[in-house]
């Protein structure tokens, strides 16, 4: 009998890909660790179970991020990805027009001038850690601005962003954690609860008083609900794209020919963004739930089964993205899951891949080459995210 995969061990986080190869080569739904989880290992399969949401439910992991110790309400628990039909439907309607609208566009001068202004003290130090100074301060600070909060609270994040992750996996004895969780729920809520009322009183060019305006005009989005989008922006929004922005410098790292070719075409950003989001997903995978018992590539999965699906396997599927193993520029192949598919397809996904070609179009006409000055990369442990902690990187200038 063979072992099954942990995927949440060091050897499969380190190197996700070609453990997902021969999961792919045991068949299309693979059984893994923790807890014996359906892996969906395939592209087909995997846009089969995003698309049926009468069948796989996203509500299941709601239950992780609103365990009873917490004797609160966690807004994250109710906010969109983990809602299903009809609640969903409604919500996204809501929020999608102003989501998409110019509230987006309006904001690609400003993230410009960010990442010119960071690039700048970049070449001036030429050896840094790259997320430190580019790829985490570009999306924490654009997500402060959609929430209209004061930037001078990005000192906190991180530890929010910790905090949160942590609800679902608090060891039952550590009280002390779970304190530390109330206490951050609690801070985070002042904070948005303050900027609401802040931005009710005197609206601004933002996303939030365009949220506001929206509620006046009658189709209202409660209170509650939005509080909970804007922990969704918050813990959607951030540790994605910055994973993002560092998984493209290590692209470069790796590929020094590609620098010089986006250098001398930029309009190739955009291809070289989607390659990167291709090859390296910052989401890994997602988790739904079996509403009843359902068959999936002629497995039979009982109510109740939790399955992975995993979008870094589906990109590297020999069906789908031939020579799927290559960073290939000029790739023509069917769109890559990175952002899901179907009802929960990301409503980010606008402003993640505006932030990331923006990076990249301000940084390198600047740069000659940029080299990794680390041996090993400290990778993020989850089984839905995966990036670079840091990234030690050294910049040559041109
Ligand atoms: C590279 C960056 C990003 C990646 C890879 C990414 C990926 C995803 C994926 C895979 C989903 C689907 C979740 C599911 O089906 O369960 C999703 C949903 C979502 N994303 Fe993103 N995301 C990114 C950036 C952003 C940004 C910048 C924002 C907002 C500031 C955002 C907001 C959301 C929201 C609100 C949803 C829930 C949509 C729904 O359930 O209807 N994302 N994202």
């Amino acid at each position: 009998m063979r072992t099954r995969l942990d995927c949440l061990s060091r050897e499969f986080i380190e190197n996700p890909h070609a453990h997902l190869a021969e999961l792919r080569r045991q068949g299309p739904i693979v059984q893994v660790d923790p807890g014996g989880m359906w892996a969906v290992t395939r592209y087909d399969e995997a846009q089969h179970v995003l698309k049926s949401p009468q069948l796989f439910s996203s509500t299941g992991m709601r239950l992780a991020f609103q365990p009873e110790w917490l004797g609160r309400a966690n807004p994250l628990a109710e906010s969109l990805p983990f809602l299903d039909p009809p609640q969903h439907g409604r919500l996204r309607t809501l929020v999608l027009r102003d989501f998409t609208s110019a509230a987006i566009k309006r904001l690609e001068p400003r993230i410009r001038a960010l990442a010119r202004e960071r690039i700048a003290r970049l070449m001036e130090q030429r050896t840094v850690d790259y997320m430190e100074a580019l790829a985490v301060p570009i999306p924490a600070t654009v997500v402060c601005w959609l929430l209209g909060l004061d930037t001078a609270l990005l000192k906190h994040f991180e530890r929010w962003a910790h905090d949160i992750a942590l609800i679902g996996g608090v060891h039952p004895e550590d009280t002390k954690q779970m304190e530390q969780c109330r206490r951050t729920l609690d801070e985070m809520e002042r904070h948005v609860q303050g900027a609401l009322d802040a931005r009710r009183k005197t609206p601004g060019d933002d996303l939030m008083s365009d949220l506001l305006q929206a509620s006046a005009g009658g189709q209202a989005l409660t209170p509650q609900e939005l509080m909970s989008f804007f922990f969704v922006l918050f813990t959607g929004g951030v540790e994605t794209t910055t994973y993002l922005l560092g998984q493209s410098a290590r692209m470069l790292c790796q590929h020094p020919e590609l620098l010089l070719r986006l250098r001398q075409t930029p309009a190739l950003i955009p291809r070289f963004v989607e390659e990167t989001l291709r090859y390296e997903p910052s989401a890994v995978a997602l988790l739904r739930t079996c509403l009843q018992d359902v068959t999936v590539a002629d497995t039979a999965l009982p109510k109740g089964s939790v399955v992975l699906v995993s979008l870094a396997s589906a990109a590297r599927d020999e069906k789908v993205f031939p020579d799927g193993d290559r960073f290939i520029l000029e790739r023509e192949s069917a769109q890559h899951l990175s952002f899901g598919h179907g009802i929960h397809f990301c409503l980010g996904v606008m402003l993640a891949r505006m932030e990331a070609c923006i990076a990249l179009e301000e940084l390198l006409p600047h740069v000659g080459r940029m080299e990794l000055r680390t041996e090993r990369i400290d990778w993020t442990t989850s089984l839905v995210v995966r990036g670079p902690r840091t990234l030690p990187v050294e910049l040559f200038p041109t």
